[in-house]
């Protein structure tokens, strides 16, 4: 913990840990939950307790660890669970296995755990786990999905190898994408302007198809769209990142495109009922006239001549009111009167400007060099991550709408 760390206000977290292997990444969670400066107490099931021992979150993170042969009244006098309730400011139950599940989902308080639950009144994030047949059984998606109306932000089991031996969903969140929601938890405890609004990010460059195997497409390497999508998720927002970059693991939803067509059918989509759009993307302006359905072969033509016809414009379809649109505008060179133009012929509120000619910034790299246009003022940001790129940008949008 930093000095400035010590003497914040402590951001107590309370983890319910309950009986699935995807345990051990519960104590890497609450490793990284203490080196961020967060103070965490563990909630242990009995199922928990045979798979790991208290002792191994005590010794990890100094945590506290309470469990059901703990004491119920606390050395303060109240009861523990709600004396643990009250301390919290954030509860994670990771993992938390179908069974955890369907007692939070019906109010059960049979342990320790599932008492704390219902006493419990601030943010709730569940990271769910179990065999995919278990996972996907309807009693457990019903579960889930109460939890879910209720409030609590569910992250769902990724796919992949099972402890059971079988492959599919079931997989419970990584460590970082629970802490990417403990931070969000806590953001949106301050509640800021972006907090609960749907917004819409687009990432990566598209490929237009020239026949079954090949493409046109660029080099974005998604990281730009990517960071602005994460940045505005910490903020609270609803977000939707739309890209053709998947990465493995987001806490939000991502929805996989590959051309220009596919990238403006999801934005019109996804945007129809949110308030902000950032198109950080780098759509392809010409796509091939007609695509081959097998593979062009050199025998067959020698020479091969492609006729380019213009693709989608998103941006321009994608206006309406009460859509706050960001534009990009990657220039070949300081040309940031073609930005200027662009923001006006694009009718967009803000329009991000950056040249990709300058060494080591923009596409590919993790650091870029922005120029944030609107129209009561131009904010430059001179080279740095594009984590802080996202940040800058983000406190514009959120300047935008807080002025409307
Ligand atoms: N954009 C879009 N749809 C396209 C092309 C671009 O929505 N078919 C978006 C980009 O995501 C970006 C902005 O428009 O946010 C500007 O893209 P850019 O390629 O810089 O500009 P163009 O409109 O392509 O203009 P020009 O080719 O003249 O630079």
């Amino acid at each position: 913990m930093t000095e400035v760390e010590a003497h914040l206000p402590q951001r107590h977290v309370l983890v319910g840990v309950s009986g699935g292997i995807a345990i051990y990444k519960a104590v890497e969670l609450v490793r990284l939950l203490a080196k961020e400066g967060f103070s965490p107490t563990v909630v242990t099931t009995a199922a928990g307790k045979r798979f790991i021992m208290p002792l191994t979150f005590a010794a990890v993170a100094r945590a506290g660890v309470l469990d059901d042969d703990s004491s119920w009244q606390s050395s303060s006098g109240w009861f523990e669970h709600i004396e643990a309730a009250r301390r919290a400011d954030v509860m994670v139950v990771a993992p938390a296995t179908v069974n955890t599940v369907a007692k939070l989902a019906t109010g059960l308080a049979d342990n320790l755990l599932s008492a704390i639950y219902l006493a419990f009144r601030g943010p709730v994030i569940v990271a769910p786990t179990a065999n995919w047949a278990m996972y996907e059984h309807d009693a457990t998606r019903h579960n889930l999905e109460i939890l879910a109306q209720r409030g609590v932000e569910v992250l769902p089991a990724g796919e992949g190898d099972l402890a059971c031996g079988e492959e599919g969903a079931g997989r419970m969140a990584s460590p970082e994408v629970i802490m990417a929601a403990v931070r969000r938890a806590f953001a949106g405890l301050a509640a800021g302007t972006l907090a609960a609004r749907k917004i819409v990010v687009t990432a990566g460059g598209t490929r237009e198809a020239i026949d079954a195997v090949r493409y046109i497409g660029n080099r974005s390497s998604g990281k730009m769209g990517r960071a602005v999508a994460d940045e505005a998720y910490l903020r609270g927002a609803d977000v939707v990142l739309v890209t053709t970059r998947p990465d493995d693991e987001t806490a939000y939803r991502c929805v996989v495109v590959e051309s220009a067509a596919e990238m403006a059918d999801a934005v019109a989509r996804e945007s129809a009922e949110a308030s902000v759009l950032v198109m950080t993307a780098a759509v392809a302006d010409y796509r091939p006239a007609s695509v081959s359905d097998g593979k062009l072969s050199r025998s067959d033509s020698p020479e091969l001549t492609l006729r380019l016809v213009p693709t989608i414009d998103i941006l321009a379809q994608t206006r309406r009111s009460g859509l706050l649109r960001v534009g990009f505008a990657a220039e070949a060179g300081p040309r940031i009167d073609r930005a200027r133009a662009k923001k006006a012929a694009k009718g967009v509120e803000i329009l991000v400007f950056n040249d990709i000619l300058a060494a080591g910034i923009g596409i590919g790299s993790d650091e870029n060099e922005i120029t944030i246009l609107t129209s009561a003022r131009e904010v430059h940001v001179p080279r740095t991550s594009k984590a802080a790129c996202a940040r800058a940008i983000l406190d514009e949008v959120e300047t935008v709408i807080s002025g409307r």
